[in-house]
């Protein structure tokens, strides 16, 4: 058992490896994204039960677009099956403390994703226990655009001066305003890089890395980041 005073209050997992998985399976590509989201049902459940207040899962990137339609598809009905369930059991969510987000440019999804998703964001509790994010045509890079122009638009007009442009108020208009930065992101599948999750948000994330796929991350792989989380001396700039 980890104390909880070194439990991260926000992991961040790069979901990858559905693909290599599948191939080694042989299977199409389609079953590792499968597989993929039952182990992030299975993730997100097992840290929220052990106090972890903030998660957020790299779903879609913008750059995923590429991918064969077929795939995407398969990827969208993912989506939809999870937006299905999160209705039907909004009862046991809410009980959870479960508080789930879709976050990134959802505008270019289609529309019952979108009106599903945003049902989902209506019913959440006030004060959940665990928040998820689910990042969907994500792109770090294109967040903090849209928090630039955001920014621009509030100076433009007046509503905020040049000097209001802070840290503070950058970190406010992006998709994560209110949560605390990430303390520890995981990437699984043996790539070692961030790949533009939580570009802004990462400045001082510990990372963990693994050759495991995602499709065979298990709860043990997640208390093994976490424990080596535990031991790593942050130190954000000082000594
Ligand atoms: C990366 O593996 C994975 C994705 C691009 C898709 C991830 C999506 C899911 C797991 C479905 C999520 C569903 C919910 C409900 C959150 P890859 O395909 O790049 O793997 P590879 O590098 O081995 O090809």
């Amino acid at each position: 058992m980890l104390d909880k005073e070194l439990l991260p209050r926000h992991v961040g997992i790069i979901m990858d490896g559905n693909g290599r998985w599948a191939k080694k399976q042989g299977l199409p590509r389609t079953e590792g994204h499968r597989r993929g989201a039952e182990v992030f049902r299975a993730i997100s459940t097992y840290a929220s039960d052990i106090g972890i207040p903030y998660l957020t899962f790299y779903a879609f990137s913008t750059e995923n677009w590429k991918r064969p339609q077929q795939e995407i598809n398969v990827i969208m009905d993912l989506f939809r099956d999870f937006l299905h369930e999160a209705e039907e059991r909004q009862e046991e969510n809410t009980q959870r403390g479960f508080r789930f987000r879709f976050i990134g440019d959802l505008s270019v999804l289609p529309e019952d994703i979108r009106s599903l998703a945003a049902f989902m964001e209506s019913h959440n509790p006030e004060n959940g226990r665990t928040t998820v994010n689910v990042a969907v045509n994500y792109g770090g890079r294109s967040e903090l655009t849209r928090a630039f122009h955001l920014l621009l638009k509030k100076v433009q007009s007046g509503e905020i001066d040049t000097q209001d442009v802070s840290e503070a108020a950058i970190s406010d208009a992006l998709y994560t305003a209110g949560q605390p930065d990430p303390d520890l992101i995981i990437r699984p599948s043996g790539e070692l890089r961030l790949s533009n999750f939580l570009t802004w948000q990462s400045a001082y994330s510990e990372f963990w890395f693994s050759d495991v796929l995602w499709p065979d991350f298990t709860t043990d792989d997640f208390d093994r980041a976490l424990l080596d989380f535990a031991h790593r001396s942050r130190r954000f700039g000082g000594i």
